[in-house]
């Protein structure tokens, strides 16, 4: 359905000196500063696919996902969705996908939210027959009748955000972009909006790509993510498998009765290879990190509590925003 090949983005600044005299030299020889936002990038998306496309902030994803839906032409390399090549053919991709940006709205801010349908079914030539089967699944999904008539001003964020998606799916997209839906939600909205983009993605067929920073969003709905930093592609792969290699790092954290003075040798206490655990102390702190294949929280606990007094201990196990801290430091997976 996506198929991205050596796609290069970058972006031309000219810097110019501070001050009146940067001003005025600024007019002969402003510097050129080129950026690399996007940087032989290659990936395929298969229909139906949901994926989490994410990264730290400025790693490159608005611009990826600009190029997707045509806005944005590539500096180099090549990009086709649906066989579309979307910068030269706008109006057919746009046919294809439907976009939902968490920050902004699509919708008619003063209008009762039933006008932007009536606009948008016109807009995309949609049949009678199907906007009344697609509004009817909307309501189901997403609970929008409650709100049709009132102006979009008026909306929450969190029913905001359900008549946006609802909007962008009215023309039955192959594609759907979803940048941050979940932003700004409270824990519940955030739950039935992940389960309205799983039966979205189940009902239709959608291939959905999400860019989020919430990685619980991630957790629940993609089995497949693409992790980007500083315009490259650093991982490529199931969530389950990242999971599976880091995973197991696991941390226990002791707080001692009395501050640790003499060397012990915990690593032979424990019968490990010293360089397979961590050993960090700080006054009566002590923090050992290891991997839970080599060693278990039992040995590691006994043996400390056999050594020393402890007054209070507790158990870090490492969760998906752990793992994908360290790639995004670590800069691989
Ligand atoms: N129009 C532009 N002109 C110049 N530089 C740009 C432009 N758009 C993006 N950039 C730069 O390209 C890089 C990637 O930006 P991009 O918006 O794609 O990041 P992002 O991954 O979406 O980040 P965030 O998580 O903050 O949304 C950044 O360094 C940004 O400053
Ligand atoms: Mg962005």
């Amino acid at each position: 359905m996506i198929e991205v090949r050596h796609l290069s983005k970058s972006f031309v600044k000219y810097e110019k000196e501070k001050g009146l005299w940067g001003m005025i030299k600024g007019f002969v020889n402003a510097k050129k500063v080129i950026t690399k936002a996007v940087d032989d990038l290659s990936f395929s998306i298969a229909k139906g696919e949901v994926i989490g496309y994410i990264g730290a902030n400025g790693a490159g994803k608005s611009t990826t996902i600009k190029m997707l839906t045509g806005i944005l032409t590539p500096s180099s390399g090549e990009v086709t969705v649906d066989g579309v090549i979307p910068y030269k053919d706008r109006i057919t991709n746009a046919r294809n996908i439907g976009v939902v940006f968490g920050q902004r709205t699509q919708l008619w801010w003063d209008l009762p939210l039933i006008e932007s349908f009536t606009i948008l079914k016109d807009i995309y030539q949609v049949s009678d027959a199907d906007y009344t089967e697609r509004m009817t699944l909307f309501n189901e999904i997403l609970h929008i009748n409650e709100f049709l008539k009132s102006p979009v001003r008026t909306l929450s964020l969190g029913q905001r955000m359900r008549a946006d998606i609802a909007a962008s799916l009215l023309h039955n997209p192959k594609i759907l972009y979803l940048d941050e839906p979940t932003i700004g939600l409270d824990v519940n909205a955030k739950k039935n909006m992940r389960e309205a983009i799983k039966k979205m993605n189940a009902s239709f067929q959608t291939t959905v790509i999400l860019t989020t920073h919430d990685l619980d969003d991630i957790e629940e709905l993609c089995q497949r993510i693409l992790i980007i930093d500083a315009g490259k592609l650093i991982y490529d792969g199931a969530l389950s498998d990242i999971k599976t290699k880091y995973g197991s790092d696991c941390k226990v954290s002791f707080v001692l009765k009395e501050p640790w003075k003499d060397f012990v040798d915990l690593a032979k206490m424990m019968d490990v290879d010293p360089l397979s655990i961590t050993v960090t102390l700080n006054d009566d702190k002590l923090e050992i990190g290891f991997d839970k294949r080599n060693l278990s929280v039992a040995t590691v606990t006994a043996t400390i509590m056999k050594h020393f007094e402890v007054s209070d201990l507790s158990i870090q196990e490492t969760d998906i925003e752990a793992i994908v801290a360290r790639i995004y430091r670590e800069g691989h997976a």
